[in-house]
């Protein structure tokens, strides 16, 4: 038996400015394990297995996004393990704006990569992930840890990661469903030289500001004209949660990647900015879940046995 296990970080894209660009690893954490099983008479091809938070919204079939990624790798390396069985081991909440997506699909990849004895390196890995993503500001912190900024270029993706100091986020996720490809259809195809310039001058101010704990620095720089103000009226209450967050003493306050979930960052009383927050999408009838995360600086692990 050859078994694989891969533990990938929750992410936040965006943060406010760099949207499509930069994201931040959150110390919240998915484990998916590969077992490759010696044949026996009749086996099934393939098991899956969820366990955790959301488990049940997680397809346990040929559709798994898990499974789907790895037959990606699989495809490519012109090698197959059969039998193959897959647990998902989820802490982080399913269509969130945390990532879970990008954890099942680094994490799909990775294992399978593995299980057929790494035919490509982890840079092929993260460039496939990042073409399955459609942008890089998830799978790539995921896979690094810290922050990262994720160019695409005609020659591939440029990567800058940065490490960040103790930091600790509140992430607020109101009960409502709002799908990526929904929030990514809200948005303008042309935006005003204006509002690229405002969001090209604060870009680099967050990863400043992030570095150096500077949080009177993180309000000027998490602002946004490209996203948020097209993806805020769809999440009910979204505009006063803003509000809430900043006058309980959040500093910086943004969609996380593309919602539902907000992102706060405060010096301190993140208990107290996660109770306001949740008691504005209260009083617009929806019920929260509340996390208070610290940085992930280490990105993706894995453990392989058998070998
Ligand atoms: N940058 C992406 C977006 C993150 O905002 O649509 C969500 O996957």
């Amino acid at each position: 038996m050859t078994q694989v296990t891969v533990s990938i970080p929750a992410t936040s894209a965006n943060l406010g400015p760099g949207f499509d660009c930069l994201g931040l690893a959150l110390a919240l954490y998915n484990r998916i394990t590969f077992t490759a099983v010696p044949p026996t008479p009749s086996p099934p091809p393939l098991t899956i297995t969820v366990s955790g938070v959301d488990a049940h919204k997680v397809a346990t079939d040929e559709s798994n996004l898990v499974y789907q990624c790895a037959n990606i790798i699989f495809d490519k390396a012109g090698q197959r393990p059969s039998p193959l069985h897959i647990h998902q081991e989820n802490n982080i909440p399913v269509g969130s704006g945390l990532g879970s997506s990008s954890t099942a699909v680094l994490g799909g990849m990775l294992a399978a990569n593995e299980l057929v004895a790494r035919p490509f390196t982890t840079a092929q890995i993260l460039q496939f992930a990042a073409e399955k993503e459609g942008h890089p500001d998830n799978v790539a912190p995921a896979f690094y840890g810290g922050l990262v900024l994720g160019v695409a270029h005609e020659t591939g993706l440029h990567i800058e990661r940065f490490t960040l100091p103790e930091l600790q986020a509140v992430v607020v996720l109101p009960d409502f469903h709002l799908l990526t490809s929904e929030a990514r259809a809200a948005l303008p195809t042309q935006v005003s030289r204006q509002d690229a310039i405002f969001n090209a001058a604060r870009t680099p101010l967050v990863i400043r500001a992030l570095q150096t704990a500077d949080y009177d620095l993180l309000r000027i720089a998490m602002q946004d004209r490209l996203h948020q103000p097209y993806r805020i009226p769809l999440i009910p209450g979204m505009a006063q949660a803003f509000a809430a967050a900043q006058a309980s003493g959040a500093k910086g306050v943004a969609l996380s990647g593309a919602g539902p979930s907000l992102i706060a960052f405060a010096p301190d009383g993140h208990e107290r900015i996660a109770a306001a927050v949740t008691a504005v999408f209260a009083q617009h009838g929806l019920a929260s879940r509340t996390w208070v995360l610290t940085v992930d600086n280490g990105g993706v692990d894995s453990e392989i046995l058998g070998y």
